[in-house]
């Protein structure tokens, strides 16, 4: 199956490359790799594959077979899996191996794996020889649609999450819908909801075809992925993602408006919450931004700013994503803290992403709304 192609382009970093979607696309990732790296003459490149052990038993040998024959040198790092490896210590030994493999600047990265992979991975290309390129093969549906595209690398640090890092932009994204297949549904739910994020966000023609998708889709079933209408759905989600990083890829402090790249982050202010209430440990990233839309939506609606229908149908689609873990013994006054503990870092005020309908997002410090607005909210979800 020939792959889709979307094209994104930061002008302000002067970079273009295209994200490749389709199916069966690993085995030819040699060849793909050479369209996404600047040629060059003499001894041929070598390619340090970053991933963890699952996803590498997985795709690896397929990855590095792709790429040998392709001409490339490779060698292999594999990171311990979870959210809590993608910090300072993970970052520090792959820097030292890609010292020890003595990788140039005419080297590259390959990144396979979820967002933890593709963000330690692109962060260590960011700085590595002060900077090297760096491909990224997302195999988790969030990483397809949401963390592999537009260039935002980054560790996690004792004092808060993606706390350290960088803009910078890969060669190119392959991804090859297939690694779906072997994902938990679990975390296909979790991409889904980042899915839903964007699409609320965008509303139109990718809010429908989101919606349609999980009116027949169950999780729990993901044999059943119908590759032609989810790779539709993914390249709808890469082009939306690629239209606003292309207006403002640095997410610039000053722009309130619906088109920032701020707007990225509906449902994460709450989501961001849970996480840390619940030590990284309860919920997946994704199902953590699924509560956040809910929270967001209530807060749009008791504003007045949305109406009963449009939180109606945000609500529909979220479930529709499968089942978010319950959440137990967890008091909405202590998400509420959790939301604002770092407020400090964000200049005294928090940005709350909200909808004014499906496809208008408005952004509203935390000023304008009133602190039981928000506690309502999350009671509310919490329900
Ligand atoms: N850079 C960005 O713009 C951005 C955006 C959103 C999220 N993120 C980051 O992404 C991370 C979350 O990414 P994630 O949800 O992909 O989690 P993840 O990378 O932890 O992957 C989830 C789990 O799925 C496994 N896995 C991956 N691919 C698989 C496959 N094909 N088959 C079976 N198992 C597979 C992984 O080993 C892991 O256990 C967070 O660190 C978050 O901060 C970054």
């Amino acid at each position: 199956m020939d792959a889709q192609k979307v094209k994104i382009t930061t002008p302000k970093e002067s970079s273009t490359y295209e994200i490749g979607i389709g199916s069966g696309l690993l085995t030819n990732c040699g060849a793909w790799a050479k369209t996404c790296l600047p040629s060059l003459t003499g001894a041929a490149k070598k390619i340090a594959i970053v991933s963890n052990k699952k996803v590498f038993g997985l795709y690896g040998a397929a990855v590095e077979k792709s790429l040998r024959r392709a001409g490339y040198k490779t060698c292999v790092w594999l990171m311990s899996d979870g959210e809590k490896y993608k910090d300072l210590n993970s970052l520090q030994k792959l820097l030292a191996f890609l010292g020890k493999e003595k990788l140039t600047r005419s080297d590259a990265i390959l990144a396979l794996g979820g967002g933890v992979v593709g963000d330690l991975a692109g962060f260590a290309a960011s700085i590595y020889l002060r900077g090297i390129p760096v491909l990224q093969v997302p195999t988790t549906l969030l990483a397809q649609i949401d963390s592999s595209v537009g260039g935002k690398t980054a560790v996690n640090t004792p004092f808060g999450k993606n706390l350290i890092g960088n803009f910078y932009q890969p060669h190119g994204v392959l991804i090859d819908v297939d690694t779906l297949g072997t994902l938990p549904p679990r975390e296909l739910t979790a991409g889904f909801c980042e899915a839903i994020k964007q699409a609320a966000l965008a509303g139109g023609a990718l809010f429908t075809r989101t919606k349609r998708f999980l009116e027949t889709f169950d999780p729990r079933d993901r044999a059943r992925i119908d590759k032609i209408a989810i790779i539709e759905l993914i390249k709808g989600q890469v082009a939306f993602k690629a239209k606003i990083v292309a207006g403002d890829h640095r997410e610039s402090l000053l722009r309130q408006d619906g088109k920032s790249r701020k707007i990225l982050n509906f449902g994460h202010t709450t989501a961001h919450a849970l996480e840390k209430v619940t030590h990284y440990q309860q919920l997946k990233h994704g199902e953590a931004v699924g509560y956040g839309l809910l929270v967001a939506g209530e807060i749009s609606k008791s504003l007045g700013v949305l109406d009963a229908n449009g939180l109606k149908s945000l609500k529909d689609v979220v479930k529709q994503a499968g089942p978010l873990p319950p959440l137990h013994n967890i008091t909405p006054e202590k998400i509420y803290r959790a939301t604002v503990f770092d407020k400090k870092n964000l200049g005294g005020v928090i940005s709350w992403v909200l909808l004014k309908e499906i496809g208008q997002p408005v952004i509203v410090g935390d000023d304008k709304i009133p602190a039981a607005t928000i506690k309502n909210a999350i009671r509310t979800i919490l329900k």
